[in-house]
């Protein structure tokens, strides 16, 4: 061949691929996501890890799928699910767990992450509870990106009756939801089972599933009550055990229906709690510490990924990368080709990372050098704060007692505490990946280490105290209002938004 010839051979070899990349591009559909967040669940209690719960979908799940050793959340609800759907820290969003009469909400500047898929067309839903505000009605679901929601605007309620406090919180869109009277979970089956029988299989799709069990109070039918035997000594347990059963069986119904309408091979799905088990019922085994403290039990969530998008070389295994809530905004983000970019005034930047490469295993150590736990400008008590720096975890004041600083003895949890662990009193500074149950306090064999996380922690005091958790400075500035319970009594019996009423 001539060399003209050989260049024209290599224009028709490029516009070939061009064309079939280009095809491929047109062809290939953006992936349905699918984020499920179990309540208040404790770090042993499913299946995979303790044969004393049934939970046979999460067990195949976490099975053929990539369990994430590392997936650290805030120490209570609200704020993790702020850090999710916003992709900041939680002090960078908001540190505070909404009462129902709050007249606050989720900062409205930040772009939630469905209205981040949205701009990538995908059919966006959520069901279960919200926990973001609703005083203010720009601060519903269906007003900060969701195409559809249902479920509660609070923080929990009466699992059979939806009672909470002094109304009952059930809402569907922009409406109260009549069907209350019903255990919460058995309605979101039926929930799902409409977002999938509505939804467009041309449409890429986002479900997120905060899942109201395994929350108090400690609630389940008795048909799932009776899979477990009597427990005459701690019935609390079977409860909770009969809990995380049915979130199991919902979550499992959810795969079944993305099957069926053929959407699984292109779904990534991730399961987590939204911060470790509470105090009577749950089991953080072998990690320190329950809900509300920033010991491990407290943050170190039990997760797991699934889906036809995992690739087969990541099913039935873990992976150690430190993944942070916060992280899977700007993980869905570059899925959905969209910019994760929501800086602007009045707002810090979008903190999470992009995860991708540790979920498919092509890089473990795309992973945060530094993971702001918790930060508290004004070092209120308990529980001020606590921060990730490589392997190292410093812990920042009291964590309080009983269960926040306990050393669970047993995988089961006994219905009485274990010994308490030694508290923070101001620093504890451990080695999470040598030390996971945080034995050994490093803080006064290792001062290098000590000031170098405590001058790390103090850093982020040079931030704009008026955009940290929203200027509050502790849950109880939040302005709350007296009347609520009359407004809701006045206008039918329902929580709903009450600042134009
Ligand atoms: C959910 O529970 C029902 C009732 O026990 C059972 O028939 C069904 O197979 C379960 N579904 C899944 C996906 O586990
Ligand atoms: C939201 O942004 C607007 C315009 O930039 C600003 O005036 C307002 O104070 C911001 N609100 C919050 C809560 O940051
Ligand atoms: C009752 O619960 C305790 C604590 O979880 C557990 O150790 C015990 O085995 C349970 N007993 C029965 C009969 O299930
Ligand atoms: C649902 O809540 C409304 C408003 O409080 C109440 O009137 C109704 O009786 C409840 N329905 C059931 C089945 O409990």
């Amino acid at each position: 061949m001539s060399c003209d010839a050989n260049i024209m051979a290599g224009l028709l070899v490029s516009l070939l691929v061009c064309v079939l990349c280009s095809c491929f591009v047109a062809t290939a559909k953006l992936p349905n996501i699918v984020f499920v967040l179990v309540d208040d669940w404790g770090f042993a209690d499913v299946g995979f890890r303790n044969p004393a719960i049934s939970s046979p979908n999460f067990d195949h799940l976490a099975k053929t799928g990539l369990v994430l050793n590392r997936h650290y959340v805030f120490k209570y609800c609200s704020p993790s699910r702020a850090s999710f759907l916003t992709g900041r820290w939680p002090h960078h969003a908001h540190q505070w767990n909404l009462p129902q009469s709050d007249m606050a909400g989720t900062n409205l500047n930040m772009t939630m992450i469905p209205a981040k898929l949205k701009a990538a067309k995908y059919s966006t839903h959520m069901v279960g509870k919200w926990h973001q505000g609703f005083f203010d009605p720009r601060y519903l679901p269906i007003n900060r990106g969701f195409d559809t929601s249902s479920g509660f605007l609070g923080g929990g309620e009466d699992h059979m009756t939806q009672e909470a406090e002094c109304a009952i919180d059930y809402w569907k869109n922009d409406a109260p939801d009549p069907r209350n009277g019903t255990y919460d979970a058995y309605n979101y089956g039926d929930d799902l089972t409409d977002i999938m029988n509505n939804h467009n299989v041309n449409d890429p799709l986002f479900i997120y599933l905060p899942l109201h069990n395994v929350h108090a109070p400690l609630q389940a039918p008795d048909e799932w009550l009776n899979i477990y035997s009597v427990n005459s000594t701690c019935e609390n347990r079977r409860t909770y055990q009969a809990m995380v059963s049915v979130a199991d069986n919902v979550t499992g119904y959810l795969v079944q229906l993305l099957k069926k309408k053929g959407m699984w091979d292109n779904t990534i799905i991730i399961i987590s709690a939204d911060n470790g088990g509470a105090a009577c019922g749950g089991s953080n085994y072998p990690l320190k510490g329950c809900k509300g403290s920033f010991f491990e039990g407290g943050v170190r969530a039990l997760a797991f990924v699934n889906g036809g998008l995992l690739p087969e070389s990541r099913r039935g295994e873990s992976t150690d990368g430190f993944i942070h809530i916060a992280d899977w905004y700007t993980t869905f983000c570059k899925l959905a080709g969209v910019d994760p970019d929501d800086s602007g005034t009045g707002k810090f930047p979008v903190d999470g990372l992009d995860v991708w490469p540790i979920i498919t295993g092509e890089n473990e150590k795309t992973q945060h050098e530094e993971i702001v736990l918790g930060y508290n400008f004004d070092n209120v008590y308990p529980s001020q704060g606590a921060i990730i720096v490589n392997n190292y975890k410093l812990v920042v004041g009291l964590q309080g007692h009983g269960c926040d600083s306990l050393m669970w003895s047993a995988l089961d949890y006994p219905c009485s505490y274990g010994p308490e662990g030694p508290d923070c009193d101001p620093y504890c500074l451990y080695d999470i990946v040598n030390d996971p149950t945080e034995k050994k306090d490093l803080s006064k064999e290792n001062p290098d280490m000590l000031k170098k996380l405590v001058e790390r922690y103090n850093s982020y005091s040079k931030e704009p105290r008026d955009m940290q958790d929203q200027g509050y400075h502790s849950e109880d500035d939040i302005p709350k209002d007296p009347n609520a319970c009359k407004y809701m009594a006045d206008n039918g019996g329902y929580w709903r938004p009450w600042k134009n009423i």
